[in-house]
């Protein structure tokens, strides 16, 4: 914890949206820890899911001092996050065993990719896919929970045919160059059906996430179809 509060003086977090990338990192370290207890894992491993909780977007304030943008097509954070961390050796500064960096780099690196990348060992695979969890689960927090300043504005594109056909096809929504706003609303909402760990899945139901973020939408006639559609995925998905 406090080597990430020191290297995060080095950046203005006067500004919502770096100081937004703190707070969600907190969070994340938070939702680690409720996992892998409730997954009941030994201390130390919670301790591990904490440190890649916080870490996992160590890329994003470089990145936003930078290019004043989060954009990963300028850079990827979640490389560039792994890059930070071996180059600076961070991880001495948590009491984790050497044997376990590699389990951190990978979960850092692969926590925002489109799908975990193959070759990963199992202890490797399994924290990331927790921090894929716990970083979905935050976003869906904080949009349905008044963290995040408004629920993207809301506009009159149009929904994308190919987004609405997969959303219902219950994938994951790839982002290309010509997403609307409106996509973007459908994206969010498709994260349960890339949601990993039965405990997560439980803690968004328990939480009803789906239904804060349907009470903040503006035009809800507009998306109703579809949070009905994610609410009854969610609560049939049985694994
Ligand atoms: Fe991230």
């Amino acid at each position: 914890m406090d080597y990430f509060n020191e290297y995060t003086k080095n950046f203005d977090l006067s500004e919502y949206k770096a100081s937004y990338k703190y707070y969600h990192s907190i969070r994340v370290m938070d939702d680690m820890e409720i996992i892998a207890r409730n997954m009941s894992l030994p201390n130390y491993d919670v301790e591990l899911a904490k440190c890649i909780g916080l870490l996992h977007d160590i890329g994003r304030f470089e990145q936003y001092a930078r290019f004043k943008s989060y954009d990963d097509s300028n850079l990827d954070h979640g490389d560039f996050g792994e890059e930070l961390l071996r180059k600076n050796n961070v991880l001495k500064n948590y009491d984790i065993n050497e044997s376990d960096y590699e389990v951190v780099y990978k979960a850092v690196r692969n926590h925002n990719k489109f799908e975990i990348e193959d070759g990963l060992t199992e202890r490797e695979l399994f924290f990331a896919k927790m921090i894929r969890d716990a970083d979905k689960f935050d976003i869906l927090y904080a949009f349905g929970n008044k963290e995040t300043r408004k629920i993207f504005e809301d506009d009159d594109s149009e929904i994308s045919e190919d987004v609405k056909e997969a959303f219902f096809k219950n994938e994951v929504i790839k982002r290309n160059s010509h997403i609307t706003l409106s996509d973007e609303k459908i994206m969010l909402f498709a994260f349960a059906y890339d949601i990993n760990l039965n405990v997560t899945k439980e803690m968004i139901k328990s939480q009803e996430l789906y239904h804060k973020l349907y009470d903040r939408l503006d035009n809800k006639t507009k998306y109703q179809p579809y949070i009905e559609h994610i609410e009854r995925y969610i609560n049939e998905r049985d694994d």
